[in-house]
C-alpha cells in the first residue's frame, strides 16, 4: 500500500500514537545495533531542492539501517533536470521509475503535493517552502513525549518566526490532537503567524496568544525555538533587523524547568552557553529524527 506523507493535517491521534510507539521500538533496536532489515531490496530516493543536513542525512541513515539502498540528489535546483526546466511532476514520474519511496524537499509550497498527485510511489514531504515539515513535527512530538512523558496539558512557546517557519506550523497542528495544550507565539510583530494558519488552529479548538515579549519564559513546559527563516524574507534588511531581536540566553533558562527544542540549524535564536544546561534537548531531538524516519519509511509503504 502506498501512503504519501505530505502534511500534519493527514494524521489523527491514533496515527500519531502508532508512529511514536513504532519509533520507540526502533530507538531500542538501534541502540542494540539490531534494526530489522525491513526495507531490504528497496530503493529510497532523496531529492532535495533546498539545503539540508539533518533531514536528508537522517532519512538516508534510517533507510540504510533498515537495509534499503539510497539514491540521492542534493542541490537539485542546479544539479537535477529542474535546472533545465523540467516540471516537478515529470521529475516525480521519473523517480517513481527508479525508487520505492521518494523523499523530497522543495522551496515552493505545495510542491510535495503536486509530486504526489502523479507519482506512482509514495512521496515524503521533507519540507515544502514555508508550508509544512511533517516528519520534523513527529520527531518533535517524540522528543517531548520522551522527556515529559505526555503530549497534553502543555504550555508551549513558539519563537521566533512563526510567519515563515514550517516546523512551527506542522508541530502546532499536531499538538492540537492532544488535550489542554496552550500555545504562545513569541516574535517581532512583523513575523506574527499567518491569519489563515491561526484560523486553522482556532477551528481545531486550540488556545493560543501572540506576544513579542520573552518575560514569561519560565512559565512554559516547552520552548520551541526556530531561527528566523532568512531565505523566506522578501526583504533581507527585515531579516537583519530582527534576527537578533529575541534570543534565548542562559540567564533566561537557568533554574527553570522549561525544555528547549529547536529543529536546528541554530543561528542566533539560542545562545551557545544554553547547550550546557539540562534544559537543552535539541541535539537529542535531532537524533530522534532517525527513529521517527524509520517508522515513516515503513508507513509510506504500508509495512
Ligand atoms: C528545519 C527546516 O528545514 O525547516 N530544519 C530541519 O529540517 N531540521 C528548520 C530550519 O531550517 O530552520
Amino acid at each position: 500500500m502506498k501512503r504519501n506523507i505530505i502534511s500534519a493535517h493527514q494524521f489523527n491521534k491514533k496515527d500519531i500514537e502508532t508512529l511514536l510507539a513504532r519509533a520507540k521500538t526502533f530507538e531500542t533496536a538501534y541502540k542494540k545495533n539490531k534494526v530489522p532489515k525491513k526495507l531490504k531490496d528497496k530503493v529510497v530516493a532523496c531529492i532535495f531542492f533546498e539545503p539540508s543536513t539533518r533531514t536528508r542525512l537522517s532519512f538516508e541513515t534510517a533507510a540504510l539501517k533498515l537495509g534499503a539502498q539510497v539514491i540521492s540528489a542534493e542541490s537539485a535546483m542546479s544539479n537535477s533536470s529542474s535546472y533545465k526546466g523540467e516540471s516537478i511532476e515529470d521529475t516525480a514520474r521519473m523517480l517513481s521509475c527508479y525508487a520505492d519511496i521518494i523523499v523530497m524537499r522543495h522551496p515552493k509550497e505545495g510542491y510535495a503535493e503536486r509530486a504526489a498527485s502523479v507519482a506512482s510511489k509514495p512521496i515524503v514531504n521533507a519540507g515544502d517552502g514555508g508550508n509544512e515539515h511533517p516528519s520534523q513535527a513527529l520527531l518533535d512530538l517524540y522528543t517531548i513525549k520522551k522527556h515529559l512523558g505526555r503530549l497534553d496539558n502543555l504550555k508551549v512557546a513558539f519563537g521566533f518566526d512563526p510567519k515563515h517557519s514550517r516546523t512551527i506550523r506542522s508541530l502546532a497542528l499536531l499538538l492540537t490532537h492532544f488535550k489542554n495544550n496552550h500555545f504562545t507565539f513569541i516574535c517581532p510583530k512583523a513575523l506574527n503567524p499567518d491569519p489563515e494558519f491561526l484560523n486553522d488552529l482556532k477551528n481545531r479548538g486550540a488556545n493560543f496568544e501572540i506576544t513579542d515579549n520573552l518575560s514569561e519564559f519560565k512559565n512554559f513546559d516547552i520552548f520551541y525555538a526556530n531561527r528566523l527563516q532568512g531565505e523566506r524574507f522578501e526583504d533581507q534588511k527585515e531579516f537583519e533587523k530582527y534576527r537578533k531581536s529575541l534570543i534565548i540566553t542562559k540567564e533566561l533558562v537557568k533554574g527553570t524547568k522549561t525544555l528547549i527544542l529547536d529543529p536546528l540549524p541554530r543561528i542566533d535564536e539560542i545562545e551557545v552557553t544554553v547547550d550546557e544546561l539540562p534544559n537543552a534537548i535539541y541535539f537529542d531531538q535531532a537524533q530522534n529524527g532517525l527513529y521517527i524516519r524509520m517508522a515513516l519509511l515503513l508507513y509510506a509503504l504500508g509495512l
